[in-house]
This record gives C-alpha cells, structure tokens and sequence, in this order.
C-alpha cells in the first residue's frame, strides 16, 4: 500500500528518500514520486513514474541537483487508475504547493465540486489532490496554518507531508488513522510511514498520533493538535533491523497478515456502508447497476482460497438476495461446456487478479458476451482491467503466501455484495440497516478472537505432532472448514481434510480413531443441533474434538476436548470470525513443526500458470 518518505537536513535528500522509498517496496505500490526543492535554483521540482521506484531513480541518474528537502511517495491505487498524473506529490493549481498522502479523503466529491466552482483547476483523478487545492485556499504565507484550516474540512484518514515554494525549509505533516512518524538524526530528519524506511538512519523515532500536525524543520521539529495546542512527546528507541521492521516486530508476514484483519475489515468497507438506509455503495458497480437489477442467475469462478471464499458468497447471496449464485473452479469451468445465457453475470474472485486459470475463465465468459464482474485485491492487475466492472478488496499488499487477511476481505466484500443485490430485490431496509451495523462491528469482534493468540499457541503445542486432521462445518462454516483444512495443509505439510459435517457419515467417519483428531466449527447458529450429534458420533469413537464455539456455550466444554470461543454475530458474517482461529492454529502448528512459513514448499503466490 502507499508509502511515504520525506528528508530535510544537511544531506541531499533525494537519494535518501530513494532509500527510503526502496525500503517501503514491500508493500506493494504502482507508482512513484517525488518533491524536492532545488536548493540552488529555489524552485520546486516534481518527478513522477507510473513504475518502480528503480524508474524514479534513473530519472535523477545524472542530475547534479542538490536538495535539502524532499517529499516521496510510493501509491498503491484506490481513487484513479495507476498512471503519472494519479501519482504522488499532487500540487495545486499555481504548482507552489506539494503533498503526498496516504489514507482515504471520503469527502473528496463534495470538496472538489466547491473547489472546482471557486476556480480551482484539478490534475488527477485521486482524491488526494483536493489537498493541495484547500491547502493553497487557506494559504497566506504560513503552510501549517493553512494545512490546519484544510484539513478541518476532510472527512477520512490521512497520513499527510507537504511542502511549500511561498513557505520553504519546512515539512508540514499529519495524521488521522495512517502511521506516520518523525526519524531523528543531528540535524537532520526523516519522517515516514513505516518505520522500515528510517531505521537504517536512525533508530530513534517520535511516533504523530491522530488529529496531530508537526512542522520540521532542518533544526528542529513541533507537534501540535489540529486546536493548535503544542504536543511535547519524547523520541522512543525503534529495536527493530530493517528485516524485523518491515514485518512490524512480528516473526512472520502470515502473523502480521492475520493481526491487520480488523484494519483490512475497515478498509474493505470504508465508506461503502449507508447505514440509515441499509445499503452497500460499491463504486466499482455504480455503472453496472441497472445490468445488476437484470440479473436472474450469477456463476462465480476462483481458485483456492478465493473459491472458498466464493462458496461462502454463493450463500450469502443467495439468501440475501434470492439470486441463483453457482461457485466453480476456473480450472474447471475454462474446460467444460458452460451454459450461459445474457441474464448470467460472471464473477471472477482473486487476491492477485493474475491466476491463469481464472484469467482464462474470466475471458471465456467474455467470449459468451455476458456481464462480467471481478472481486480483486490487487489494483490494475489483469483480472481488474479486463472485467467490465468490480469492487477491490482494500486488503493491502499480501506477502505471505497463505492468503488470510485476503480472505477475510474477499468474505466481507460478499458480504457487502449481497446487502447490495438484496437491497435491489427484496431485502428489507430493517434487515439491511442490521447487516450493516454487523459488519461495521466485526473489527472490534476480531480483535476479540486475536487475544486468543496464545491459547491457540498451547492448543498447537497440544496437537503438533498428529499427522491427519478432519475439518467439519456446516452451512456458512462448511466453507470455512475447508479454509482450515487447506491452511492446515500449506503451512504445516499436515494432511487435512475439510468436509461438510453432514457428509462425514458417507466415508471420512471410517477414519476417525484417537490418531485422526476433527477441528469442529459449532457456533451458535442455526445448524449447531446437528453439529453437535456429528460431534458425539466422533467422541463415541474416541476421536479427539476441538471446538470452536459461541461465547457463552457452556454446554460443549464438558463434551469435547478442547474449545475456542469466538463473539456472536450474524449467521451470514460468522465466518468472517471463524476463520481467524483457525488461521492461527495452522501457522502455530506449521512454527512448532519448524516449517517456511511464509514461503511453504512448492507454493507460489500468484499462479500465473495452469
Ligand atoms: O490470487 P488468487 O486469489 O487468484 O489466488 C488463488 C489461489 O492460488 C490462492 O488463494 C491459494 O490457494 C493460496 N495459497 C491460499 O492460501
């Protein structure tokens, strides 16, 4: 996701925020760009790629400008497609002010429809730019003043830096809900959004919290809150390599993947919930809305994890909004005859949007005319060009192999998915308005379930050396059983079966002995009767059972083996919850059995091939 670096000190600026910016590749990014002032021609100078930041660095190649302040940015497309002018720094109209931003402004389409009657000229698409623009409306010589006034006016989140040619030897920054953070040296600094990007410099940070502005300057920096009340905070040490930095402290990608899910929840639904009216607003679909309404059957293709997270939607949707929804392989529907006729949409589900198979499908229902749609993380990636119309997960970059955070996006952007082709058809406003508030409640519901880290530690310690497993859910959880399973399998090289319970009695229970241990999904649902009996048919022949269950339900403990409780919420968005114990227990066991766990063998992140 985006990035942001900025120097100001003694040293030139512009190969340190190249560094910088290097150090912040990680996390994924389409674009690049950078601000500076020329220190011997006193101008500002702004380069832009619609690349790599290796591009951005062969701009300046032989350049013999010297700068003592620069602002940088790596984007990661949300409003507008990856290209130069949706790039960062964005100025305003006279090109004396620049800015790079990370965040989400909601209220961009307002601002920019009154700027743009005031005479304001735009640039990109983005909805950072109207930054720059009431930055340079409320300016009058002083940048933080000016920066104070604007950003009383943006709704959203923001981790800001901006630099003016009227106002210069000064960094503006910050922020609201996106790290941002001040890197100490002697006289020098460099602020960033990672601490990936300062910790070769220096180890010493001063971490902006939320609703503050700082001015630093190649002396000295201030922070105040947005009323302008002077903040005194002291420097922490940072003990991270950049190594450790980059995975935040945690061991691995797939750790810090699963503790990010209550961000990704938000992220994937900022501003796409009206909770008044019981809606989902998915932008990607706006223009397709009336085809959606025409609809009468829809066939989704994925792979892997995304099918799984599709065989969860299928349910959704077809509860929610009566629709006949049908989940197939890609790998299977390229090959097969498929019978498609102008009222189908075709949606094609993937993290990476570059999996061939899906590809493939995606083009075949192309082929057959039909409305096709895609649910996809990453921005500009073949399956989002190619699809007529679609909705991005927000899910970040995701390093890990073992989709997880990505998953739970994929669950929740159904989610919102059905709430938006119910309330086409006939879901209630009361119903709709419910939804909404549940899955506004979700992050707060996983943070919940993320204090179990260390239970699920000792539960992995408990059962690391079993060498089979059974996966039983139903309903909604069936897919989420075979998630588990298939995690089980990646991270840890356990065989894992996922099967729906009903089906255990037509041939898994014939493995069940005290060696072949079933991880349950029983929550407190509408199929928790018949959970329970396939649970005693697996007690009765001494199988070990761990649960996961509602919180409150006493009864189970005293039946099984061991058991996880995870919050209630809506039958619809349990999985969602679900699947993060189940994630937890994979990577603990696949730790304690000392296997590559955010590189397992064989494994590649994006199957580009058949
Ligand atoms: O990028 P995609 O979502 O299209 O990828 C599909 C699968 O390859 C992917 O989900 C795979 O199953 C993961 N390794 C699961 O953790």
């Amino acid at each position: 996701m985006c990035g942001i670096v900025g120097y100001i000190g003694k040293q030139n600026a512009i190969p340190i925020s190249l560094d910088g910016l290097k150090r912040l590749e990680y996390r994924g990014y389409d674009s690049a760009g950078m601000a500076l002032f020329d220190s011997q021609k006193n101008k500002i100078i702004c380069v832009k790629v619609a690349g790599k930041v290796d591009s951005l660095e062969e701009r300046f190649r032989n350049s013999n400008i010297f700068s003592n302040c620069a602002i940088a940015h790596t984007r990661w497309a949300t409003h507008g497609i990856p290209s130069i002018k949706n790039a960062h720094p964005h100025n305003d109209c006279k090109k004396n002010i620049y800015l790079v931003h990370n965040g989400i402004i909601e209220n961009y389409k307002f601002l920019k429809e009154k700027l743009k009657e005031e005479g304001h000229k735009f640039y990109s698409d983005t909805d950072t730019e109207i930054l720059a623009h009431l930055i340079e409306k409320f300016f009058s010589g002083n940048l933080e003043e000016a920066v104070v006034q604007a950003l009383k006016l943006v709704k959203g989140t923001y981790g800001l830096a901006v630099i003016s040619k009227n106002d210069p030897g000064k960094i503006v920054a910050a922020r609201n809900s996106s790290p941002l953070l001040i890197g100490l040296g002697r006289d020098e600094f460099i602020i960033a959004s990672d601490p990936s990007a300062v910790v070769s410099y220096t180890k010493k940070v001063v971490y902006l919290e939320d609703g503050e502005v700082a001015v630093i300057t190649p002396e000295d920096f201030s922070i105040t809150n947005l009323r302008q009340r002077k903040i005194i905070r002291p420097h922490v040490n940072l003990k991270w390599d950049f190594e450790e930095a980059t995975k935040a402290g945690f061991p691995h990608f797939m750790l810090k993947e699963i503790f990010e899910i209550p961000e990704t929840i938000q992220n994937s639904t900022r501003g796409r919930l009206i909770f008044d009216e019981g809606l989902a607003k998915l932008g990607g679909l706006e223009l397709v809305l009336d085809e959606l309404r025409g609809i009468s059957r829809m066939v989704i293709c994925a792979c892997g994890t995304a099918y799984l997270a599709s065989l969860a939607g299928e349910y959704m949707i077809e509860e929610y909004a009566g629709l006949p929804t049908e989940v197939e392989y890609a790998s299977e529907f390229r090959y097969r005859k498929p019978i498609l006729n102008q009222n189908t949409a075709f949606l094609a589900v993937s993290q990476s949007g570059e999996t061939a198979d899906t590809l493939a499908a995606l083009r075949e229902a192309k082929r057959k005319g039909i409305l096709s749609l895609g649910v996809v993380n990453t921005v500009g990636s073949s399956v989002a060009r190619e699809t007529d119309a679609g909705v991005y997960n927000h899910a970040g970059p995701e390093i890990g192999v073992a989709s997880t955070k990505a998953f739970v996006s994929q669950l929740t952007v159904f989610a919102l998915f059905a709430l938006l082709l119910g309330r086409q058809r006939q879901l209630s406003s009361v119903m709709g308005q419910r939804i909404a508030k549940e899955i506004s409640a979700l992050p707060e519901k996983v943070k919940e379930i993320l204090k179990l880290n260390s239970q699920i530690r000792n539960l992995a310690k408990k059962y690391r050396d079993y060498n089979h497993f059974l996966y039983l859910g139903r309903k909604y959880n069936y897919p989420i059983a075979l998630e588990g399973a298939l995690k089980l399998k990646e991270i840890s090289y356990i065989h894992a079966e996922g099967y729906g319970a009903g089906e255990m009695k037509h041939g898994p229970i014939a493995l069940i002995d005290k060696n072949f241990p079933t991880f349950a999904i029983a929550l407190s649902d509408s199929v928790y009767e018949k959970m329970f009996s396939n649970i005693m048919e697996i007690k009765a022949r001494e199988g070990r059972v761990i649960v996961l269950a509602t919180n409150g339900n006493n009864e189970i403990k005293k039946m099984v083996d061991d058991v996880i409780y995870v919050p209630k919420t809506l039958e619809m968005l349990s999985p969602i919850l679900a699947v993060v114990p189940l994630q937890l227990f994979a990577y603990h066991i696949g730790v304690l059995r000392g296997c590559d766990i955010d590189k397992p063998r064989n494994l590649a992140k994006s199957v580009t091939v058949e």
